[in-house]
């Protein structure tokens, strides 16, 4: 009955589908100029207007130009991404005709430059992308370059943008929208304020603990892959580095983001946790941040953050090995599987409160009688919900919104087989 990582990991399959290159580290960011000209001359790079004064941006632009670029700063990067704003933003790059993209900020920018070379490609509206798989094929080069820690956007085939026709975000995922390159530099991270450091930071973790979680899917090798494909002997060891990676220093890089050792392991972590998520897909904190998100217009991270605890511990009765494997990478040295898979979800709980994680729905604004819409709106989300341990029952996600909204994981518990 139980999905157990080890059984999983003897007779398993995997898949991995990355940028050809990665660069990882402080000082990697000197790559970008050199890897801008392996691909062209004319780049396209799409930043915020606040990251586009910054000085590290500045710096890089210069040397883009001074090696004989020809650069174009598109700056016109919304919060929640609003289809809108990108179908201009496409125009104007398929008016300036460039050779690659230059994807350099948060999320936000990443995801827009993903979807803007996707428009210069292959032209049309967005939403005939929507959904899995939809992408004709091979879009612009992207060099991807994050300055947060992070979404693992970097290295992941899914961009998540706001269509005001769709009551919540929607996602495009392809293989083709995976960057030509990845370059990770922490250095770019250390000015990014608590709350962005905070949301990101527990994004990340939440990738790789729902990447590690992920259900066995029946994949069909014969035929199409889907861009998700569950549960893989790859992304189980990236995610499983991501979590001894990221737990026991993002307290630190909240607190004090000056902090460089703290910044370089959240940096490492939140790329594998998107090296590992890339390729599996996350579940349920994600399905139902999409519906939350849209409600109460708080940060992606903010809400898969709250929610994970209560995603979790509804794991705990169908998925205790696996959860017991993830308290090990925490720290957690219980030897009985059922303590140590509540332990690790006590863990994760408590790194939340830590790092001022709101503890409950009602804290955000969301109001009981809005659950149930919740609950119909994150089971709209397939590709999400499909990648569940928990399965897509519409009363598991009810239970946990119930506790959510509380903000009391023992109303979960008290349901379930806990073992305890
Ligand atoms: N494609 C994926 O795989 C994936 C995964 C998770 C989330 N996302 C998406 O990513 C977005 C969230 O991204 P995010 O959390 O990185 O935030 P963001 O890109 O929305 O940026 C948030 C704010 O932080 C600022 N900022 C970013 N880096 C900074 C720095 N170094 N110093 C100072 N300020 C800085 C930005 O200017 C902005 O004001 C959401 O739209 C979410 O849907 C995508
Ligand atoms: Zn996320």
């Amino acid at each position: 009955m139980l999905r157990d990582g080890r059984a999983a990991a003897a007779a398993g399959t995997g898949t991995l589908r990355l940028p050809p290159r990665i660069h990882v580290g402080y000082g990697v960011r000197s790559q970008i100029p050199p890897l801008l000209a392996e691909h062209g001359s004319r780049v396209f790079a799409v930043v915020d207007p606040f990251l586009a004064g910054s000085p590290h941006f500045v710096e890089l632009v210069a040397a883009v130009r001074a090696q004989g670029a020809d650069v174009e700063v598109h700056t016109d990067v919304l919060p929640e991404l609003p289809v809108g704003s990108l179908t201009a933003s496409g125009a104007a790059a398929r008016a300036f005709a460039p050779d690659v993209v230059l994807a350099y900020g948060g999320g936000s920018s990443l995801d827009a430059a993903k979807l803007i070379a996707l428009l210069v490609s292959h032209g049309g509206a967005l939403a005939d992308y929507y959904g899995e798989n939809n992408v004709p094929g091979p879009v612009l080069p992207i060099v991807a370059v994050p300055t947060t820690a992070g979404t693992g956007s970097e290295v992941t085939p899914v961009a998540v943008i706001s269509d005001p026709d769709q009551e919540m975000k929607i996602g495009i995922s392809s293989p083709h929208l995976v960057p030509v390159a990845a370059v990770v530099d922490p250095e770019l991270t250390l000015g990014a304020p608590p709350a962005v450091t905070a949301y990101a930071g527990i994004d990340a973790l939440v990738h790789a603990l729902e990447s590690f979680t992920a259900a066995e899917l029946p994949i069909g090798w014969g035929g199409r892959l889907p861009v998700f494909t569950g549960q893989n002997l790859f992304a189980d060891q990236l995610a499983l580095e991501a979590v001894r990676r990221i737990a026991p220093s993002l307290a630190r890089a909240v607190a004090d983001g000056s902090d460089r050792e703290a910044r370089a392991e959240v940096a490492y972590g939140s790329l594998l946790a998107g090296m590992s998520f890339g390729p599996t897909g996350t579940h349920l904190s994600h399905a139902l941040q999409y519906p939350i998100g849209a409600i109460t217009k708080t940060p992606h991270g903010l809400g898969t953050g709250l929610m994970i605890p209560y995603v979790l511990q509804a794991c705990v009765p169908v998925i205790p090995e696996r959860l017991a494997r993830i308290g090990e990478a925490l720290g957690g040295v219980e030897a009985d599987p059922w303590v140590a898979a509540q332990d690790a979800v006590d863990r994760v709980a408590a790194l939340c409160r830590a790092i001022g994680i709101p503890l409950s729905l009602a804290e955000i604004g969301v109001e009981h009688d809005q659950l149930e819409r919740i609950a119909d709106l994150a089971l709209r989300a397939r590709r999400l919900v499909d990648i569940s341990p928990l399965g897509s029952d519409r009363q598991t996600l009810l239970t946990i919104l119930e506790a959510a909204h509380a903000g009391d994981r023992t109303l979960i518990a008290a349901t379930g087989r806990s073992g305890r």
